[in-house]
């Protein structure tokens, strides 16, 4: 199987690019592409960039040069849930884009005209996915800031191009998405390209803040931790494809 792996930042590709054999780089539209293997599986990372247009480029790129099988967004995200903390972790099952507005038309928040609010991410991904997070979690692998007890959640993963960093921008979004679990900068676009070409999907994001006034802060205290967290879990579920 050939997976491709999108991190939006440095920080989110780091850990991955150290774990896999990397062969050949190919340079396409500006943005390197890691040709490579982990284990049994060949895999092709790119650093995309921030925002929707760079990470559904980097995903039509992975889909139509590279052949891939599937394609895994992995990264940090802010949490606008008040269970999740800085660390947590959401396994995207529903995406959506929270700054596409259509509604004067008619159309739900959110939702590009010809296709559903929400763009789905691969059942099976996701299941598998959930199966390798809690026995990662049960083996303590993964990093909390504080004490508590890492959460692992499935959910819904907002997008859009714009850093949250006031509650009253999370309070809004949840308004119209009621049941969304953290707010990040690429994953529906990646959703929207392989809904497209008919790709399985799945986005793995770690809080690195909670989408509120301290949100600068905490993001670069702990955009690493938060980038490791997903990372970690989706080197433990390429094992378990
Ligand atoms: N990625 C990480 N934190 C984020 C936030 N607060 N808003 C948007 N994208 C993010």
């Amino acid at each position: 199987m050939r997976i491709g792996i999108i991190g939006p930042m440095e920080e989110e590709v780091s850990l991955l690019q150290a774990a896999f054999t990397i062969k050949e780089e190919q340079v396409i539209g500006g943005r390197t592409y890691l040709v490579g293997s982990y284990h049994d599986h060949e895999v092709v990372l790119v650093k995309s960039g921030i925002g929707k247009v760079c990470a559904a480029t980097a995903a039509c790129v992975l889909v139509n040069t590279f052949k891939v099988d599937a394609v895994v967004n992995s990264g940090c995200a802010g949490s606008i849930s008040d269970q999740l903390k800085i660390g947590d972790i959401v396994l995207s099952t529903k995406l959506a884009y929270q700054d596409f507005d259509l509604t004067i038309f008619g159309y739900q928040r959110g939702q590009v005209p010809s296709y559903e609010q929400y763009f789905e991410a691969d059942h099976a991904l996701v299941a598998k996915a959930e199966a390798v997070a809690a026995k990662l979690k049960s083996e303590g692998k993964f990093k909390t800031p504080g004490t508590s007890a890492l959460q692992i959640v499935t959910g819904t993963v907002l997008t859009g191009d714009q850093f949250i960093s006031q509650k009253a921008q999370s309070l809004a979004m949840k308004e119209f998405f009621h049941e969304a679990q953290m707010v990040e900068m690429e994953g529906a676009a990646v959703a929207q390209v392989c809904t497209d070409f008919k790709v399985p999907c799945l986005v793995i994001r770690s809080a690195s803040d909670t989408a509120s006034g301290e949100s600068p802060e905490d993001f670069n205290e702990f955009v690493q931790l938060a980038a490791d967290n997903s990372a970690t879990l989706l080197l433990a579920l390429i094992d378990a494809l």
